[in-house]
């Protein structure tokens, strides 16, 4: 059966650009192309809702020219995913915070949501920004505020309360997760909402993941027997 909700860490562009003698940032580019290639593939096949890791909260930290090239890449490839996904009717939405963001970018970003909110095909999450630390407490003082303004009673907070507080409301949860590039990490991805998503982590770049390496992910995923805590 195909998973309702795949989410993808998109990790190993550094280290595929460093075994070609390259500059970070070429895997970055790399990278992006895939994103594209990729997600019209799981829109082509069915999938309902994908969610790909594209900035966490901690990616600040990488060296400014990297974090630089990485902006510059997000608002070309957005220009140009944007007029992809419109027809391939995608509708795509941002989880994360998009304050810290330069204006244009951010322009950008709302931009893209408006214009794909009437699609009703997959919907994408294009995390940037995002850490699950950081939705968590997010959730958390949104629903302080709606106890403190009277709107709700902390008795009525329950998991599907809560769930509506994170970014990815009204949404399923994430039946896999794939994480290509062999590391065996969650990387403060979707924390809340992975409480039982099945991980498959590949030994494959991300530049070099293939729509033959999505399907071999979705074939095991098929193999595992889900019993979400029970027998
Ligand atoms: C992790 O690999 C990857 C990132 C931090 C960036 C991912 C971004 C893209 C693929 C671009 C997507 C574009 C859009 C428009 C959504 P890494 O740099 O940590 O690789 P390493 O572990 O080999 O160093």
């Amino acid at each position: 059966m195909l998973p309702r909700h795949v989410g993808i860490i998109m990790d190993g562009n550094g280290r595929w650009a460093k075994k070609r003698g390259l500059p970070r940032s070429a895997g970055h580019t790399a990278g992006a192309a895939n994103f594209r290639t990729i997600t019209k593939y799981c829109s082509t096949i069915g999938i309902p809702y994908l969610t790909v890791y594209a900035f966490s909260t901690e990616n600040w930290k990488r060296p400014a020219e990297e974090v630089g090239a990485l902006m510059r890449l997000f608002r070309q490839y957005l220009e140009e995913a944007l007029r992809d996904f419109q027809e391939e009717n995608i509708r795509v939405l941002f989880l994360g915070d998009r304050s810290a963001f330069a204006p244009e970018l951010r322009e950008l970003i709302n931009r893209t949501e408006e214009a794909s909110a009437d699609k009703t095909g997959m919907v994408l999450n294009i995390a940037m920004n995002y850490g699950g630390r950081d939705e968590i407490i997010r959730a958390c003082r949104l629903l302080i505020e709606e106890v403190q303004q009277g709107r709700l009673h902390a008795e009525d907070i329950d998991e599907a309360c809560f769930s509506n507080h994170l970014y990815t409301a009204g949404q399923p949860d994430p039946d896999l997760i794939i994480r290509p590039s062999g590391e065996n990490r969650i990387s403060n991805f979707l924390l809340w909402q992975s409480a039982y998503a099945e991980y498959v982590i590949m030994d494959i770049l991300w530049p070099d993941f293939k729509k033959k390496d999505l399907d071999r992910a979705l074939e095991i995923f098929a193999k595992r027997s889900r019993r979400f805590g029970g027998v």
